[in-house]
């Protein structure tokens, strides 16, 4: 083992957590390592999460839209052809180009990366097991961990991840599946569901609540949502809970039975893709060497400065509480490296964005219908669809809506709910107004280009405190 050296800063995960807290350290005149056990860079994210799943989203999209979707338009195309092994080397493009550039903003930076698997020694010093071989050990004054999530197992199925598969599978399977199971209508069933749904196989969601979207979805827009991807071939079964699965030949039987117990049947699939969730991960970490514990739920327990009960140690992103995403983890890294250098740091986890890359894109911030009625706040809702929006109509791209969610007596934005196309972008608007405080008037009386999506944009914000012109 080589000679232990002191850091200001040692990081534990090099994923967007982890990164971003180094980068900024860096800037700040840390002296900071980065310990990332994976080889590359950017965590789940950028290697087996966001960025290849987005790449398969959009390129997955387009062939569809060539299958389906060029007549009416005056685009006549020969034969359409897949070739899956080329659209996953797109893929693997995208990614490597962007773990490298993380590598480069690191030696930018000033950022050590130390490549193996960190356990705490103690509680200022930090054993690797080096990738290349060998071990070393560093020192820090100050320690965070940013050791991410892990898919969450479904108890009786062992993942292989070729014929039972978590999302890492679903990015790289080799060929197109005849029937998918997806088990879990949340974000990554419907994404993944969508991309193979796209490629020509039969998609089943097996889902055990009565709506799609997992938490934090708004109910009227999860149905839109579940009807849209209906048309688009994706079969759902809702307030459904799988019981089972047995292998039969090369394929699977999966035993589903109404959640409410009742009946039962059976659904063929040559892959099942389990999308019921993800855990935090700290394995190895050796925190029973510190004497830090995770709770019921295997997040590291933390106060409002992200420090544990060590206050030198402190923990961001999705190993413990919160959203499990990446700008949420990005934030987090920000103000945790503030609290160190300036004590204090600021998130607002009011008005942290959600969106789901199907087509069309289902976008929000701020609290559900669900949520606003459930709180007791007397409030108004406005609504504008695409189809009366003059950009979306050219574009021939009319599915979805706008809707406002604003305190019936102050009319402040409380949230806002995007289905349609570009939803991803336009949210960003919607973010700035939460996080300033906006009411639907501010919105409503803002200029907005012509012709744009994000017309609709406020046009729904104008029927909340008053009426829409276009419709
Ligand atoms: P991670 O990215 O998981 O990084 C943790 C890193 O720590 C890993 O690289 C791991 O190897 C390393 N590590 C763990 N233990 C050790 C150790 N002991 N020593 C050294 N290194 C260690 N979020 C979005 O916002 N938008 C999306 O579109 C989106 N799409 C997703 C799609 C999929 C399929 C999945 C699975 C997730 C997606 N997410 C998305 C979620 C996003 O990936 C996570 O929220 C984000 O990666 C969390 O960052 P993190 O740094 O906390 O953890
Ligand atoms: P999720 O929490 O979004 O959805 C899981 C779904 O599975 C829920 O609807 C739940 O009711 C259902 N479920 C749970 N147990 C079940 C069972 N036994 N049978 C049937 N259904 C069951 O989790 P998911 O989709 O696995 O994604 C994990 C996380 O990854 C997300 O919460 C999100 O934080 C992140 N992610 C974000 C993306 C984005 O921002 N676009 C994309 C992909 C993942």
């Amino acid at each position: 083992a080589s000679e232990a050296a002191e850091k200001d800063l040692v990081i534990i995960g090099g994923g967007v957590a982890g990164y971003v807290a180094a980068i900024k350290a860096g800037q700040s005149g840390l002296s900071v390592a980065c310990i990332e056990k994976r080889g590359m860079l950017g965590g789940t994210c950028l290697n087996v999460g966001c960025i290849p799943s987005k790449s398969l989203l959009n390129n997955s999209h387009l062939y569809h839209q060539i299958l389906h979707d060029t007549k009416q338009r005056g685009i006549e195309v020969g034969e359409v052809k897949l070739n899956l092994e080329q659209m996953m080397k797109a893929k693997e493009t995208s990614v490597s180009g962007l773990t490298k550039g993380i590598e480069f903003l690191f030696k930018k930076n000033n950022v050590e990366y130390i490549k193996g698997t960190g356990a705490f020694a103690d509680e200022h010093t930090i054993n690797v097991n080096l990738i290349d071989g060998g071990e070393t050990s560093v020192k820090a004054k100050n320690i965070i961990i940013a050791t991410g999530s892990e898919a969450t197992p479904f108890p009786g199925m062992t993942i292989d991840e070729e014929k039972i598969i978590t999302s890492t599978g679903a990015i790289a399977l080799k060929q197109v599946p005849k029937k998918m199971v997806v088990i879990g209508g949340g974000i990554i069933g419907l994404e993944m569901g969508s991309v193979w749904s796209r490629l020509g196989a039969e998609v089943t969601v097996v889902e055990f609540l009565g709506q799609i979207g997992g938490p934090g979805m708004d109910a009227e827009i999860a149905k839109q949502a579940q009807k849209l991807l209906g048309k688009q071939g994706m079969k759902f079964k809702l307030n459904t809970k799988v019981k089972s699965g047995e292998e039969s030949g090369e394929a699977f039987k999966i035993n589903v039975e109404a959640a409410k117990g009742g009946k039962e049947e059976a659904i063929d699939a040559d892959v099942v893709l389990v999308a019921i969730g993800r855990r935090p991960y700290t394995a190895g970490l050796g925190l029973e060497n510190i004497g830090i514990e995770t709770d019921d739920k295997g997040r590291l327990v933390i106060d409002q400065e992200y420090r544990t009960k060590l206050p030198h140690i402190r923990v961001i992103g999705d190993c413990t509480f919160g959203p499990m995403l990446a700008h949420k983890a990005e934030e987090e890294a920000v103000a945790a490296v503030e609290f160190i250098t300036k004590n204090y740091g600021h998130v607002n986890y009011g008005a942290i964005p959600s969106v789901m890359y199907t087509h069309p894109e289902v976008a929000w911030v701020g609290q559900n219908e669900q949520e606003v009625k459930a709180s007791g706040v007397k409030y108004k809702v406005g609504t504008f669809p695409f189809s009366a929006n003059s950009r979306a109509k050219t574009n021939l791209d009319t599915e979805g809506m706008v809707k406002f969610i604003a305190d019936a007596e102050t009319d402040r934005i409380l949230g806002i709910h995007i289905i349609g196309p570009n939803a991803g972008e336009m949210i960003a608007e919607g973010t700035l107004a939460l996080e300033y405080g906006a009411s639907t008037e501010d919105v409503g009386r803002t200029s907005h280009a012509h012709p744009t999506l994000s017309e609709a944009f406020k046009e729904a914000a104008m029927a909340t405190y008053g009426k829409a012109i276009h419709y």
